[in-house]
């Protein structure tokens, strides 16, 4: 029996698209650093830009002959595709053009109703009235996000359980909860963020010429010969800028006391300045002592971490300041913050280990498949440093005993905590975490600018067909 099947109606995606006006505006999202809030919320990687993914989610829903002004501006272009292509080939000359595209970038922009309302119409002809956009590998989203904002039922499929909460916290509670969860995120996270910046302050001290960019560590193991403990740096560079001057970390050994810090040094041949980098402690897995100078083998290396005896040591800090980045060695106060936060890791260790630990099943598949050494890391102790690690521990306890004493996780069905548990995760990942208040900060910019953006009418999202859509 033969079986007659209905040709596909021809859409946009297939004829025309302004393809280069997109690639502009891609180019525009990604290269201000203020990523959209869906970006800043979790690393996920291959997430595509939304104005492509709108783009395709449209032009694939909309038929061939839909009016092309119309959809550019559906996109958020404010201004003709050639022409947007014309400014960024001028700006690519090096040329500075006076207010640049002239209109804020696409994803921000809200969209004409009449116009939204003709692609609605011209997508229901072609498609019926109940039009769902299926992502069946969704990763961090951007084709569902745009997808609901349009107005359109948005499914979503993911495997990976970190990009299923990405998801769950980009594409779901934003339409869900709307206007009412930033609410409660800005609320409840200045409270929170009050309780932990007491807490935390004797890891973090803050008594310097600016704000803590980053504590620079190095990983140390025991001098053969002498037993001191001595750092495995491959590179001694604190700032390398591509023009003006280079700073390095300059070691200087008290041979007789055992122990070793750094001095700022710039390099150069002027008088002051160091004319070669000091050479590396740390090479091809191999170790340099710095009490004897000879190699320490890189099998040693392996067993020590193995034997939970590689350290850490602090050796620089990088502190902003207006004229740009400027290192110190650590001083008193961070010494002190360290032996704050290895002391309350002690009290915690046990959490640490118990319910952070890999399980040993698990270290050996590490060593059978991925053909590198195990370099030691058995549970939350090792992962992290100390304050990080303590930070940790007490940010997780404070964030379910907060929850508890003022019933809000109970209030906001759990969205609240994936946010800040999210936030907080990016922080740590990113390596800003627990500098300074670089986290506290994130955790209410992240939880609060994704709730708002997302469902605001300014901004032209279709709130209510979307509720309407996950009813
Ligand atoms: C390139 S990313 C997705 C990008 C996303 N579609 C977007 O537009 O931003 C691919 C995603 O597919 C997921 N994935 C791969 N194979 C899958 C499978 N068999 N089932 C579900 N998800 C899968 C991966 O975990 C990853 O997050």
């Amino acid at each position: 029996m033969s079986k007659t099947t209905a040709a596909p109606p021809r859409v946009l995606i297939e004829d025309w698209l302004p393809a280069a006006a997109i690639g502009v505006e891609c180019i525009r999202e990604r290269s201000t650093g203020q990523q959209p809030p869906d970006k800043r919320l979790h690393v996920w990687w291959a997430r595509r830009p939304l104005t492509a993914s709108r783009a395709a989610v449209l032009a694939s829903l909309l038929p061939a002959d839909f009016p092309h002004e119309t959809f550019e501006r559906l996109l958020g272009f404010g201004r003709p595709s050639a022409e947007i292509v014309s400014v960024r080939r001028l700006m690519d000359t090096g040329y500075k053009v006076p207010g640049g595209f002239g209109y804020d970038r696409a994803f921000k922009n809200p969209w004409r109703e009449d116009d939204m309302q003709l692609a609605q119409k011209a997508a229901k002809k072609l498609w019926g009235d109940n039009i769902a956009v299926i992502d069946p590998m969704a990763g961090g989203g951007s084709i569902p996000l745009e997808a609901a904002r349009l107005g359109f039922r948005s499914l979503a499929n993911e495997y990976n359980p970190v990009a299923c909460t990405v998801l769950e916290a980009t594409v779901d509670y934003p339409f869900r909860f709307g206007e009412k969860l930033a609410r409660a995120a800005r609320k409840w996270g200045k409270v929170w963020e009050e309780r932990i910046a007491k807490r935390l302050a004797s890891f973090y001290p803050v008594n310097r010429s600016g704000s803590v960019h980053a504590y620079i560590f190095a990983r140390t193991v025991p001098c053969p010969d002498t037993q001191y403990h001595t750092p495995l740096v491959p590179d001694w560079h604190l700032l390398k800028p591509k023009s003006g001057v280079n700073v390095v970390a300059e070691p200087q050994v008290e041979k007789d006391k055992g122990s070793w810090r750094v001095r700022i040094r710039e390099i150069g041949g002027e008088a002051g300045r160091l004319r070669e980098p000091p050479k590396p402690s740390y090479s091809d897995g191999k170790g340099i002592s710095l009490f004897t100078g000879r190699q320490i083998p890189s099998d040693y290396i392996k067993a020590k971490a193995q034997a939970g005896e590689m350290r850490s040591a602090l050796y620089a800090v990088a502190i902003k300041t207006p004229q740009g980045l400027r290192f110190l060695p650590p001083d008193e106060g961070d010494l002190k913050a360290i032996k704050a936060a290895e002391k309350s890791c002690t009290s915690c260790g046990q959490l640490g280990k118990k319910q952070m630990s890999f399980r040993p099943s698990y270290i050996q598949k590490y060593r059978a498949t991925s053909g590198r050494g195990y370099t030691g890391c058995r549970d939350g102790l090792t992962c992290f440093r100390p304050a990080s690690f303590s930070a940790l521990v007490f940010l997780s306890k404070s964030f379910v005993g907060f929850g508890r004493k003022y019933s809000i996780w109970r209030r906001n069905a759990g969205s609240l905590s994936f946010y800040y548990f999210l936030s907080f995760w990016t922080s740590l990942r990113t390596g800003t975490a627990f500098c300074h208040r670089g986290i506290l900060q994130r955790v209410l910019l992240a939880a609060c600018s994704i709730v708002t953006i997302f469902p605001s009418s300014p901004l032209g999202v279709r709130w209510l067909p979307c509720q309407q859509a996950a009813a």
